[in-house]
């Protein structure tokens, strides 16, 4: 990989990445360890993990993934559904469960909270965590609004702790290589971007249709994730977003009225011109299979004057990256293997920063970018207006 001449990379990219490394204090205050004035120590010992929301992600995903963290022990499960979290511990073999999150907050000690509870919960079990002293790992998005969860981080640091959110997509290898593609300037000038992200929607919860759910929130917020990451903040956004497919019948609530969007595509305006687009929703038919393992195509490109980049597979899953130049015309696949990467590694990722001290490439800034993206993308379709956006985070992510 050549070397990139600091002018060359800002040229590359844009100059929201300048303003990252020229001008910090126009940035959002980006703390990468725990605490932000710095003196965060770490706790030297397992976290103590109590999780919230005992359905599909964390019995599926999240317990069986921190069952074997060397860094995390799950003390506690929670559902309001109580046989759901009763089951849970069982099966898991925690000590602890509980009904409600007072009864768990005032029940077995413990350091970080995992929320993996409906979309439209978030916000407020997040803040009473908060305020009873514990960090946060968050599934998406951490709140409702870009003002809710920027109070809850805001929060969170006064409170001496810290809330981060899913997903942890800069955490791939795959990720690190493009970044580094584009760091390095292989592309040439670059333009444009495509990703998405669809399946024909979850069957058993009714909150992924109801207000505030959606395919953005859920899917999308992946690809903004990607994007953001790889290409800077956004300064501006444009979005259609609709309901395709009105009425669902979900297991927990049978026939519903679908409020949310099923369908959205988000058009996004980073630095220097770079224009991304993401496309997502729940009426996606995949040849490949629902579950989405199974994704052998690009569903990220990227591209610029002087080459092209395509991720294979998601960005949670990804398979390798596709490269091709001016100087390797030829498309070349990269990164196939990777590694101990999977999706559901935040939480993780999290209990290994808050035992060790390990610093983190997952931020709440960029966490909470994406938030108000989503939001503003929410505001484009109600007014047929582009939204300015005001947050940034600290980019590039991979150097
Ligand atoms: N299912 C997946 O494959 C998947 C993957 C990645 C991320 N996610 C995200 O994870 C979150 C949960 O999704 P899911 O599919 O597991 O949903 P789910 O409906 O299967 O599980 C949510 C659980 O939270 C519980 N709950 C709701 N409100 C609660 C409260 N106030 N207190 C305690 N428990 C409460 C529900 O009873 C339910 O058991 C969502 O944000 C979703 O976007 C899901």
């Amino acid at each position: 990989m050549k070397n990139l001449s600091r002018r060359n990379f800002l040229g590359n990219i844009g100059t929201i990445g300048a303003a990252a490394v020229i001008a910090p204090t126009l940035m959002a205050s980006t703390p990468t360890l725990s605490q932000s004035d710095g003196v965060f120590k770490p706790l030297g010992r397992k976290i103590k993990v109590g999780i919230i929301g005992c359905g599909s992600v964390m019995n599926g995903n999240y317990a069986p993934h921190l069952g074997k963290c060397p860094f995390a022990e799950i003390v506690s499960v929670c559902d309001i559904k109580p046989d759901r979290a009763e089951k849970a511990a069982k099966k898991f073999n925690v000590p602890n469960w509980y009904p409600h999150i007072d009864k768990m907050l005032a029940g077995a000690e413990f350091d970080l909270l995992v929320n993996c509870t409906d979309m439209q919960e978030h916000g407020r079990l997040n803040k009473i965590a908060i305020l009873a002293g514990k960090y946060v790992w968050s599934e998406k998005p951490m709140a409702t609004t870009y003002k809710e969860g920027r109070e809850l981080f805001d929060l969170a640091i006064k409170m001496g702790n810290h809330i981060w959110g899913a997903p942890a997509m800069v955490n791939s290898p795959q990720f690190a290589f493009m970044a580094r593609q584009l760091n390095a300037g292989k592309l040439g000038r670059v333009a444009a971007a495509h990703a998405h992200y669809g399946h024909q929607g979850p069957g058993w919860s009714a909150f992924f249709y109801e207000e505030d759910g959606g395919s953005m929130p859920d899917l999308g917020v992946y690809n903004m994730v990607s994007l953001t990451g790889l290409l800077g903040p956004a300064k501006s956004v444009v979005a259609m977003l609709n309901v395709i497919t009105p009425t669902r019948n979900v297991e927990d609530k049978g026939f519903i009225q679908v409020k949310a969007e099923d369908n959205a595509h988000i058009l996004l305006e980073h630095q220097n011109g770079v224009l991304s687009h993401v496309q997502c929703g729940f009426n996606y038919f995949n040849p490949a299979g629902h579950s989405g393992l199974g994704e052998n195509r690009p569903t990220i490109s990227i591209i610029g004057s002087d080459g092209c980049l395509n991720l294979i597979g998601y960005d949670w899953h990804p398979l390798g990256v596709e490269v091709a130049t001016t100087e390797h015309e030829e498309l070349e696949t990269f990164i196939t293997d990777s590694g101990t990467f999977v999706w559901q590694e935040g939480a993780s990722v999290i209990c290994e920063h808050l035992s060790t001290g390990k610093e983190l490439l997952i931020t709440s800034e960029h966490a909470l970018h994406v938030l108000e993206i989503m939001e503003g993308a929410r505001k484009s379709q109600a007014t047929g207006q582009r939204i300015s956006l005001q947050s940034a985070f600290k980019w590039p992510v991979v150097v």
